[in-house]
């Protein structure tokens, strides 16, 4: 079957809505998703909005937004992608899989490592997609959320965002986040803080009177009236915190007792926290003796790398401090049939394409996404005898393993527009 390829805006005369909108079904919102990223997302790339054509009709369409993901205490320029979508007489036939390709090859020209997406577990795998993110939630009944009865904080000082709050905004959500594997940087645009949602709500603590600090030590306005602590929620079944953010422990306090009067307010039993474990208001909520869940996300939250050795590169200091610590300085790794040699030469992590004769780990299938984030782990490559036949590992290199994969409850936090889509 043959396509062609071009890059399409959604507006008007565009192909794309109308395209979104039968490939998703009435009621969809991803067309408006598109929509509202083309318009206001500031790195928003033209190139990566692709469709394909047969015979001259629109079939098929990849959306990919460039965006700084945070993996082993790095900053990685990744894509975000989604929707992807072939309309409905025409799926089976190769257009999605055209579109799709034509699309990561895009990404490495931009310097653009990888992409992560929300989708099908039995689809993506064919294009290099390995699950690499949990979902991780905090239950609080309303007993552990807030101060005594009568005592529920300064909870007037919330209001809504407005737009000068957005430079804060993106500090806070860094100050709460950062340490998370998965964490993703927000941009000042209000696309990323909106509540686009129907029923969900984004509002700022501006903490005020004689008590509140002054000075600006780590960013953001502080002490003169700009947000200290923001939380979104919804109220479903319970009341959902779908993100916050802290600058001290007196924000995480105000959005604790804030939580505690929605719950009473719209007599829910619990509220559920979607936020990750490596959170102050997660650490606060589990000193007070909450649940805290996590699941691997079906397999949905997925991870595609393109450019090894960019990634290698970009995440250089997590690989040279375990190199540094080993009593033998290398190892290689064999992804998807391509060996990658990690050594460390002079104090610097340095790149090669050699087996390493002593320490060489084969990757199974769709396992090295995760295995960098710490979806899995050391323990899941030592138990299986199969991966241990296939390598070569000494003593030293069974010892590397723990060091350089990890294990971490990583979590893709992204933007609030997605939401659009959700329903
Ligand atoms: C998912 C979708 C984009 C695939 O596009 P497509 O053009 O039909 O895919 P291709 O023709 O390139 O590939 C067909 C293969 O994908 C598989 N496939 C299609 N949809 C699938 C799904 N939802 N889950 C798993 N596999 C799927 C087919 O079984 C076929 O497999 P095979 O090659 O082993 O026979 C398309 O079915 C679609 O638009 N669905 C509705 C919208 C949607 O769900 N988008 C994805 C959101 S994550």
């Amino acid at each position: 079957m043959t396509f062609t390829l071009s890059t399409a805006l959604p507006g008007d005369g565009s192909p794309v809505s109308p395209l979104l909108d039968r490939a998703f079904g009435p009621g969809s919102q991803e067309s408006r998703l598109v929509e509202v990223l083309a318009e206001q997302y500031p790195a928003f790339d033209p190139g990566l909005s692709l469709l394909a054509e047969r015979d001259g009709e629109a079939v098929a369409y990849a959306l990919f937004l460039p965006r700084t993901i945070r993996l082993r205490g790095a900053d990685v320029p990744l894509a975000a992608c989604g929707p992807v979508a072939t309309v409905p007489e025409h799926q089976g036939s190769g257009a999605g899989t055209f579109v799709m390709e034509a699309a990561l090859a895009a990404l490495a020209e931009r310097g653009l490592v990888g992409s992560l997406l929300l989708g099908h577990p039995s689809y993506y795998p064919r294009f290099g997609y390995g699950p690499a993110f949990d979902l991780q939630l905090v239950r609080a009944p309303e007993r552990l959320l807030g101060e005594a009865p009568g005592e529920e904080g300064d909870t007037a000082a919330w209001r809504g965002i407005e737009g000068h709050d957005l430079p804060a905004l993106v500090a806070l959500h860094w100050r709460a986040h950062a340490a998370g594997n998965g964490a993703e940087r927000r941009s000042a645009a209000a696309m990323d803080w909106a509540s686009l949602a129907e029923g969900s709500h984004t509002l700022v603590w501006t903490e005020s009177g004689a008590d509140a600090p002054s000075g600006s030590a780590n960013g953001g306005s502080v002490g003169d009236g700009g947000p200290r602590a923001y939380l979104r929620f919804r109220v479903r079944e319970s009341v959902q915190i779908t993100e916050c953010g802290a600058r001290d422990p007196r924000g995480v306090s105000a959005i604790l007792a804030f939580t505690a009067r929605l719950v009473r307010e719209h007599a829910r039993p619990q509220a559920e926290f979607r936020i990750p474990f490596a959170h102050a208001v997660s650490r606060e909520l589990f000193r007070r003796g909450c649940t805290f869940e996590s699941n691997n996300f079906g397999g949905a939250a997925m991870l595609q790398i393109g450019d090894w050795p960019g990634l290698f590169r970009h995440t250089d200091s997590s690989w040279a401090a375990v190199l540094a610590g080993a009593g033998h300085r290398s190892i290689s790794l064999e992804i998807d049939g391509a060996t990658h040699s990690l050594a460390l030469v002079d104090g610097e992590l340095r790149l090669g394409r050699k087996r390493d004769n002593l320490r060489h780990l084969v990757v199974p299938d769709g396992w090295a996404p995760g295995l960098i984030t710490g979806h899995r782990c050391a323990a899941d490559l030592i138990f299986d005898e199969t991966i241990l036949s296939r390598s070569q590992l000494d003593p030293e290199g069974l010892r590397l393993l723990p060091a350089l994969f990890p294990k971490s409850q990583p979590m893709w936090t992204h933007s609030t527009v997605y939401e659009v889509a959700d329903g």
